[in-house]
């Protein structure tokens, strides 16, 4: 067991290193899609300053530091959202309440099945929303209102069998 042991060590360290580095470049993707920030809360987002746990906005969990919430509420960004914020497959809350964000919710963020928390309500975001929405299981709080969607509430949003608070 004792000569296990450095072999062990050794994975954890490259698999902690493995996961360091992607969830780095995750989150410098998602910064991209923000294309003005007029407050400035991603000044420390920057790979020269690579402790993204300490990151504004951002919250960690567990030993190999995954992200587990995104919040930018009333941060007055412009720009739209990634669909690169579906690859933090840990993410439980994500708050983007109350920016200037456009464009579509992204369809794979139905694949962040974790999440419990999704607010994106007060922002210029448009098109459907998403029928994929009823893949997130573990949604307890789903508020979308006041953007600009087009499209009807659909029909699987009652498959969110553990939602107590919705807002469309
Ligand atoms: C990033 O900025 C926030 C807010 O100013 C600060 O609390 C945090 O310590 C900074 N993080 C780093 C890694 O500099
Ligand atoms: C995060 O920021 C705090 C306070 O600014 C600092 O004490 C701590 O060492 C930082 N953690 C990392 C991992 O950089
Ligand atoms: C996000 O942060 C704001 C304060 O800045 C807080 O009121 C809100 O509850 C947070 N959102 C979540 C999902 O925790
Ligand atoms: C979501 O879309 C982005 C951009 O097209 C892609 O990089 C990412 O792999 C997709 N995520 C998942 C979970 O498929």
């Amino acid at each position: 067991m004792s000569q296990l042991l450095p072999l062990f060590n050794v994975g954890f360290l490259l698999l902690f290193h493995h996961t360091h580095s992607t969830n780095l470049q995750i989150l410098l993707d998602v910064k991209t899609s923000f294309i003005q920030d007029p407050q400035n809360v991603l000044r420390n987002w920057s790979d020269k300053n690579p402790s993204y746990c300490n990151w504004t906005g951002v919250t960690c969990a567990g030993k190999f530091s995954q992200v587990v919430g995104l919040n930018f509420s009333g941060a007055s960004l412009i720009g739209s959202i990634s669909p690169s914020i579906s690859l933090l497959r840990n993410l439980i809350h994500l708050d983007l309440s109350s920016n200037h964000l456009s464009g579509p919710i992204p369809s794979n963020i139905s694949t962040l099945t974790s999440l419990s928390t999704l607010f994106m309500f007060s922002n210029k975001l448009f098109g459907h929303i998403l029928v994929e929405i009823g893949s997130l299981y573990s949604l307890q709080v789903l508020r979308i209102g006041d953007n600009r969607f087009t499209s009807s509430i659909p029909s699987s949003i009652g498959d969110l069998q553990n939602l107590v608070v919705l807002g469309l």
